[in-house]
C-alpha cells in the first residue's frame, strides 16, 4: 500500500509532499536577542507558507545533520571585534574544520546583524555566508547585512528568502503578505514601542563617587507586558537638543525642512528628525565614506584612504556629526539629501533588574551615566544620560521587552554562580527578587564588584537582606579602588577557587554580565585557570570544561 501510495505521489504531487520537499533549518547565532527573534519570525512566515521548519538555535544543534539539509537559513550576529557571538563559537568552529561535510545540494541564505561603527561588519555573517559556499551550498538569496538598525533591511531579506523558497519549489506563494517585526497594533514591540511612565528616577551611588548609576522604575500598566529575569528592555532616546542646535546653527539647515525618515516614506521636520529618528552622535566609516560623496574636501577621502585606517579609527573615536561639519564640512547637499546617510537611532539595551513576579506591574533598569571628554568637548551617552538628566517621575520613556532566552535562571534545584561587577549586577537583583517571589532555595553566590565601598555598591541592602533570608547564599564583594592595590571580582572567585570548582562539579550555573572586553575576558580566564588548578586538568581539557558547560546553557553571558 505504501508503494502504491507514493507512486501516486510521483505522479500527482499532494500539497504535503510539496510541503515536505520545502523543508527549511533556520539556525541562529544570538548574544542580545534580536537574531533570534528575526529567526522565529521567519519561522512563523515559512510556517504559514507551508513550510516545515527546523528552528534552532546553533550552540544546540548537532552539526552532523548539517549534510541532510536541502534548504538552510542562518541568522547570525556578529560580537567585539568581528567574533561569533558565544552561541555560534562551536558551530562557526565546525564549519572550518575538516569534520564540516560536502554541502552540494544546499540552498542557503544568510542574514547577518551587526554594526557598521565596528571594524569587521557582519564579519561571522559573512563567515557563514562565504563558507557554506565554499562547502559548495548555492546561495537561494544573497546576504544582508544589517546595521544596528536592522527592521527594514531584515525585513527585505526576509520577503526575498519566501519568495525565492517558494519560486524554487514551484509553488505559487500563499497570499500572506510577509509582514515585518510588527504584529498588530495592541502588541508593543520594537517596532510599536510603549510610552513607559517614569514612576521613580535615583542616582544609586554617593556623594563624592566618580560614577552616576540610575535606578529606573518604570510602570507597565496598561501594556500587557511582561518578561522573565534575563530579558532587557530596549529604550529608544532621543538625542540631547543642545547638540541638535548646535548642528543646526552651526550648518545653517532650515530646522523645519522636511525630511523623509524611512523607506515607507514619513516625512518629519529636520529638527525632529535629528532629535528623535537619526543618529548623530557616532560616526562609522560607512558614513564617512558617503558624505566624503558630499563634500569638495580632499582631508575626509585622504583620511578615507586604505593606507590611513589608523588615523580613521582614531577620528572615528568620541566624535560626532558635528565634528565631522566642522573638520570637512560644508556639504554640497541639502538637509534632507544628507540625512539620507544617516542611521537611524538604535534602541539601547539594558538588563532588566527586577523580577515581574515581584513587580508586574513595573520593570526596573540600571543605567550607568556614560560622560567623558573628547576632542575638546564633554560627550555623553545619548540614552543613559538622557534617563540621568532629562527623565524624571511622569515622564515617558519609549521601551519594548526584549526577549533573551539564553540568559535564564535553571531548574529550582540547580546552584547559580553571578558574575557582575557595575551595572552588570542588574539581571542578578532580577534574578533574586525572583527566586525570593518564588521562595526557591538552591544555593546561589554573587560576586560583585565597583569602585568604592562607600559609595557605589550597588543594591547593597537589598543583597544583604537576601543574604540574611538565605535566598543568597554567599556573596564575595571587590572593591578595586579602596586598597593600594586593585581587587576585581576575578581575585574574590580565584582566592575562593577550590569552593568554586566544587560548586561547578555539583552542576552549577555560571552567570556573567558586563564589561565584555576587559572584565568577561579576565574572569574567563579565570575560571579556565581554577578548571585546570582545582581539577587537575590541561589548559586544553580546562577549556572544554568550560565549553561543554556552554553547549549544556551552564555558562552563560550577557556582555556589552
Ligand atoms: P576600576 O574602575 O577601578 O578599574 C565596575 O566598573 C568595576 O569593574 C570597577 O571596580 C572596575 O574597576 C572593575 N573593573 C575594571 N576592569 C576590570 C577587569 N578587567 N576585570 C574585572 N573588573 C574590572
Amino acid at each position: 500500500l505504501e508503494v502504491a501510495a507514493s507512486t501516486e505521489v510521483k505522479s500527482e504531487p499532494t500539497k504535503e509532499a510539496i510541503a515536505a520537499k520545502r523543508e527549511v533549518t533556520i539556525l541562529y547565532g544570538s548574544q542580545t536577542g534580536n537574531s533570534q527573534q528575526l529567526a522565529e519570525l521567519a519561522a512563523t512566515q515559512l510556517k504559514e507558507q507551508g513550510v516545515d521548519v527546523i528552528l534552532s538555535s546553533m550552540h544546540t544543534y548537532k552539526p552532523k545533520q548539517l549534510k541532510d539539509v536541502k534548504h538552510l537559513l542562518i541568522v547570525v550576529s556578529t560580537h567585539g571585534e568581528g567574533d561569533p557571538p558565544d552561541h555560534a563559537i562551536t558551530f562557526h568552529e565546525f564549519l572550518y574544520s575538516r569534520k564540516a561535510p560536502n554541502l552540494e545540494g544546499l540552498a542557503y541564505s544568510v542574514l547577518a546583524l551587526g554594526d557598521s561603527s565596528y571594524e569587521f561588519f557582519c564579519q561571522t555573517g559573512k563567515d557563514f555566508d562565504e563558507r557554506l559556499a565554499a562547502l559548495g551550498g548555492t546561495r537561494l538569496y544573497p546576504r544582508v547585512d544589517c546595521d544596528l538598525d536592522f527592521d527594514e533591511e531584515a525585513n527585505e531579506w526576509l520577503t526575498g528568502v519566501v519568495k525565492s523558497l517558494a519560486e524554487q519549489s514551484g509553488e505559487p506563494q500563499a497570499q500572506t503578505e510577509t509582514k515585518g517585526p510588527s504584529t498588530t497594533s495592541t502588541t508593543y514591540s520594537r517596532s510599536n514601542p510603549f510610552q513607559a511612565e517614569v514612576l521613580t528616577n535615583l542616582n544609586l551611588n554617593g556623594r563624592g563617587s566618580a560614577k552616576e548609576t540610575r535606578h529606573l522604575e518604570l510602570s507597565l500598566e496598561g501594556s500587557g507586558l511582561s518578561y522573565a529575569p534575563g530579558d532587557s528592555v530596549g529604550i529608544f532616546p532621543e538625542n540631547d537638543q543642545a547638540l541638535v542646535e548646535a548642528l543646526l546653527e552651526k550648518t545653517g539647515w532650515d530646522e523645519e525642512e522636511a525630511v523623509t525618515i524611512n523607506k515607507k516614506g514619513d516625512v518629519v521636520s529636520l529638527k525632529n528628525a535629528l532629535c528623535c529618528h537619526f543618529e548623530i552622535t557616532v560616526l562609522t566609516k560607512p558614513l564617512l565614506e558617503k558624505a566624503s560623496l558630499l563634500t569638495d574636501h580632499q582631508g575626509l577621502k585622504t583620511l578615507l584612504h586604505p593606507d590611513h585606517a589608523e588615523e580613521l579609527k582614531a577620528y572615528l573615536e568620541g566624535r560626532d556629526l558635528l565634528d565631522l561639519y566642522e573638520d570637512f564640512g560644508p556639504w554640497n547637499a541639502g538637509a534632507a539629501e544628507f540625512a539620507g546617510i544617516l542611521r537611524k537611532i538604535p534602541p539601547r539595551l539594558y538588563s532588566i533588574a527586577s523580577s515581574y513576579e515581584a513587580e508586574p506591574e513595573e520593570v526596573h533598569l540600571t543605567i550607568g551615566a556614560v560622560r567623558y571628554d573628547a576632542n575638546g568637548r564633554s560627550r555623553s551617552g545619548v540614552c543613559s544620560v538622557e534617563c540621568a538628566e532629562r527623565k524624571e517621575p511622569g515622564d515617558t520613556v519609549s521601551i519594548f521587552i526584549q526577549k533573551n532566552e539564553s540568559f535564564r535562571l535553571p531548574s529550582e534545584e540547580a546552584p547559580i554562580i553571578m558574575i557582575g561587577p557595575g551595572t552588570g549586577v542588574a539581571p542578578f537583583r532580577a534574578f533574586l527578587e525572583e527566586r525570593d517571589e518564588r521562595g526557591i532555595e538552591s544555593p546561589a553566590w554573587l560576586f560583585f564588584g565597583d569602585q568604592h565601598f562607600t559609595t557605589d555598591f550597588l543594591y547593597q541592602t537589598d543583597f544583604q537582606r537576601w543574604l540574611k533570608d538565605g535566598v543568597l547564599s554567599k556573596m564575595d564583594v571587590a572593591f578595586s579602588r579602596d586598597t593600594a592595590e586593585k581587587v576585581y571580582v576575578q581575585h574574590r572567585m580565584k582566592e575562593h577557587g577550590a569552593e568554586l570548582f566544587t560548586w561547578l562539579e555539583d552542576g552549577a550555573y555560571v552567570y556573567v554580565c558586563g564589561d565584555e572586553k576587559r572584565m568577561a575576558k579576565d574572569v574567563q580566564d579565570t575560571l579556565i585557570a581554577i578548571i585546570q588548578d582545582e581539577g587537575q586538568k590541561t589548559e586544553e581539557e580546562a577549556v572544554a570544561y568550560l565549553t561543554a558547560m556552554q553547549q549544556q546553557n551552564r555558562y552563560l553571558r550577557d556582555v556589552y
